[in-house]
């Protein structure tokens, strides 16, 4: 069997995912859309072998129980898709080894990445041939962003009534509109609230309900700017999504407050650059470290007033990414 490895660009969604209508089978509550990211990428290589007795999981250099075990699950279901496929006709096992080029567990979706590309490897590497939207079904079941960072560019994940109809599809490539996410870390402390666990609490917020109803005109909305170029709407519409995002999570039961300090320095350094008239705006994951959306023409002024920033401890500078791609370098 082939050793397949696959590098999978993460991503930031612009109108988030929060809160699911079917937990096993991670069915969103609402749609999304978010924008792959070409700095910030998961690495990972597989192989199915018959001397393996049981799945060999390594992420980031580390064996970690949780994780590998939601690995283990994820090689379940391809393997089982495998089976019904005639591929095999008894369980097979697998090395897996991910690497990625970001802080994991910060809020800056390293999950999405790597459940892509172990997706897109482990369905290749047991010999299934799947379609785009077949392999963002099955990314989705395994953490359910992921089913975003199986396509490229600017991307909707249609959130559907059953499995086969919830799946990403990308609506814009990534040269279609030239936004700059200057991915700023305050801190790589390991955040300590799950998103599973977050979106379990979703419904517990009071605020939940009246979300879900000016959801669908925002995806609209957003979209919109998007194929009309404009950032200024753009940014207005994904900035306000991020603070309200926030807001589910501070009046959810129990409260989430995720922001350190240096969350609120950037997003108020952002909001007084704007002032001064420089097209600048933030959105913000699980986490406390902020993407800070911009275009290429101010990436340099805003580069230099964040680095002033003394929370700042890291900035990586991203453009829009490409659809996930084989290497022929493995990591093992
Ligand atoms: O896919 P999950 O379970 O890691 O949840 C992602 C949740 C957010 O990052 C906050 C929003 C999103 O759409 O990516």
């Amino acid at each position: 069997m082939q050793k397949i490895t696959v590098k999978a660009g993460s991503d930031i969604a612009l109108i988030k995912y929060w809160g699911k209508k079917d937990k096993i089978l991670r069915l969103p509550a609402n749609g999304s859309i978010s924008m792959i990211l070409d700095s910030l990428f998961s690495t990972t290589t597989v192989e199915f072998s018959l001397s393996l007795s049981a799945d060999e999981v390594l992420i980031a250099g580390e064996v970690e129980e949780g994780e590998s075990s939601r690995v283990v699950k994820h090689l379940d279901r391809i393997r089982s898709l495998a089976k019904s496929n005639g591929l095999i006709d008894k369980d097979i096992f697998a090395k897996v080894v991910s690497e990625n080029n970001f802080p994991k567990s910060t809020g800056l979706s390293s999950s999405s990445s790597g459940f892509a590309a172990l997706t897109i490897a482990a369905s290749k590497a047991i010999g299934l041939n799947l379609s785009e939207k077949e392999l963002s079904i099955l990314a989705r079941q395994g953490s359910g962003s992921a089913c975003r960072c199986v396509c490229g560019g600017f991307v909707e994940w249609l959130d559907g009534e059953t499995s086969s109809e919830s799946y990403a599809q990308s609506f814009a490539g990534p040269n279609d509109f030239l936004i700059r996410d200057l991915v700023t870390i305050v801190s790589e402390d390991k955040k300590n609230l799950s998103s599973t666990q977050g979106h379990d609490l979703a419904e517990t917020s009071p605020f939940f309900a009246a979300r879900q109803q000016k959801i669908s005109a925002k995806l609209d909305a957003v979209k919109k700017a998007i194929f009309s170029n404009d950032f200024i709407t753009l940014g207005e519409l994904v900035e306000a999504e991020a603070l309200e995002f926030h807001s589910i999570l501070l009046t959810s039961s129990p409260t989430i407050l995720l922001f350190y300090p240096g969350t609120i320095e950037v997003m108020q350094l952002v909001r007084s650059l704007r002032s001064s008239g420089v097209p600048v705006y933030f959105t913000i994951n699980t986490g406390f470290n902020v993407h800070v959306l911009t275009l290429p023409e101010y990436e340099d002024q805003v580069l230099m007033a964040l680095k002033k920033l003394p929370s700042v401890q890291k900035i990586i500078a991203s453009s829009v990414g490409l659809k996930p791609q084989y290497l022929e370098q493995h990591l093992f």
